[in-house]
């Protein structure tokens, strides 16, 4: 018989229930709090979500072999779910940062052969064995920031096989952490300096041989684009996604991110799943993709890394329907961070976004924009058992306190994956 487990003596559990699909408008508010909740989980499912007696009375039923998890007066959520990242690659740039802190700038760096191209070079040095190796150190900051789903992206190999290195590595992470990985092809992440005077010949590659060896080796489930001015044009990023959905592949774009460059209609053009980034994108943009039913993933990470202040029109989105997502763009250059809960705080402080819509957009939202709206994203019977335990009174802490660790305890498949001391146990 499966093992099961009970959470109780929970302020709240934050359950997220709802209607079956994105949420919109008013409904990012609604995040179907139980107060004095608890939840039983069967094996890897949640069984039970309800109130503190109706689940005692179901453990009390269940004889001895239920174990009970005191959670001391505190918050429960799903797990946070980050729908953009870039957390395989070797090396870092911390050097960069350096540079940017005296002046420089990410363009001017890049234009230089640095950005994007030095982890590129680091990376098709490094082995597999060594890329899963540091995948599995930045596993460890995602879990114990309480996020148990990543969507992850290949896109510093810039040739076939190292690209394919990258996508094997995000598969044998998948397996060897508890981390869950949703594997995102990213050849078009920047034209390598070999294809700079043939830039045709880079897309042809990416066309007529990455995408069919990834789809044949069933490594990615989303092909991804870094439409940019100076990066892949929109003609160029409609090829590879038109051959990518060819390949059966679900689409997502990196749109307006330095620069109002055609990203959001071009996403709107081809109903991509996601348009990520869109720091630039106007209100023709957002109307654009309000109507194609594209999901804007917004990343203020990097607008914050990059001390920038052109954060993205959340609440125009919002207001205008759109099934916001935050994810931390976890990556080298642009974003370093696996943080969740700091993406929440700069969400609210810069980008008026309430705390109860930066958690639908970090967890049910986010789920949906992966295709795993069914599974992930909720506190609801049937679904994964993804949950944390957040060292918190309410909520809005969790937004609110930033720079520190929420969780106390995670859970990925109703297993215990990470614990922290904690030295003034709540009530
Ligand atoms: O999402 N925009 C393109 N890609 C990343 C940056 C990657 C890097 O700098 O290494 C981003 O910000
Ligand atoms: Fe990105």
């Amino acid at each position: 018989m499966a093992s099961s487990l009970a959470v109780i003596n929970c302020s709240q559990v934050v359950t997220l229930a709802g209607p079956a699909r994105p949420r919109v408008g008013p409904e990012m508010r609604e995040l179907s709090i139980i107060e004095d909740g608890a939840m039983l989980v069967v094996g890897e499912r949640i069984a039970t979500v309800g109130s503190r007696n109706e689940i005692e009375r179901l453990i009390e039923a269940s004889g001895a072999g239920c174990e009970v998890i005191d959670a001391g007066g505190r918050v429960v959520l799903p797990g946070f779910v980050d729908a953009h990242t870039h957390p395989v690659f070797a090396g870092t740039r911390a050097g960069e940062f350096e540079e940017r802190a005296k002046g420089a700038t990410y363009q001017e760096i890049a234009a230089r052969g640095g950005g994007i191209q030095s982890t590129m070079r680091a990376t098709r040095e490094a082995s597999l064995d060594q890329l899963v190796a540091a995948g599995k150190r930045y596993a460890d900051w995602f879990l114990r920031t309480g996020t148990t789903t990543v969507e992850a992206k290949s896109g510093y190999g810039l040739t076939v096989e190292d690209e394919l290195k990258l996508l094997r590595a995000i598969k044998q992470l998948n397996s060897e952490t508890p981390l869950m990985y949703v594997p995102t092809f990213l050849g078009a992440h920047d034209i390598p300096p070999e294809y700079k005077s043939h830039r045709e010949q880079y897309v042809s590659l990416i066309v007529d041989e990455m995408l069919p060896q990834v789809a044949e080796e069933k490594l990615a489930e989303f092909c991804d684009v870094f439409c940019e001015a100076k990066v892949f044009t929109t003609e160029e990023s409609r090829k590879v996604l038109a051959a990518a959905r060819s390949q059966g592949l679900g689409l997502r774009i990196h749109a307006d991110q330095l620069s109002l460059s055609g990203g959001a209609e071009l996403a709107a053009e081809l109903h991509t799943l996601t348009a990520d980034h869109l720091e630039h994108t106007d209100a023709k943009g957002i109307a654009a993709l309000r109507s194609a039913g594209v999901q804007p993933i917004l990343l203020p990470g990097s607008v914050y890394a990059l001390g920038s202040s052109r954060y993205p029109a959340a609440r125009e989105m919002i207001e205008g329907g759109l099934a916001v997502v935050l994810a931390t763009d976890f990556n080298p250059g642009s974003s370093p961070t696996p943080s969740m809960p700091m993406i929440l705080s700069l969400a609210s402080a810069h980008m008026k976004m309430t705390p109860a819509e930066s958690i639908t957009a970090s967890t049910i939202n986010a789920a949906y924009s992966l295709n795993r709206g069914d599974q992930i994203g909720s506190l609801d019977a049937g679904k994964i058992a993804d949950f944390v335990i957040h060292d918190c009174e309410e909520y809005r802490e969790l937004a609110y306190f930033f720079g520190i660790e929420h969780p106390w305890r995670v859970f990925a498949g109703g297993m215990m994956v990470y614990e922290r001391r904690v030295t003034s146990p709540q009530a």
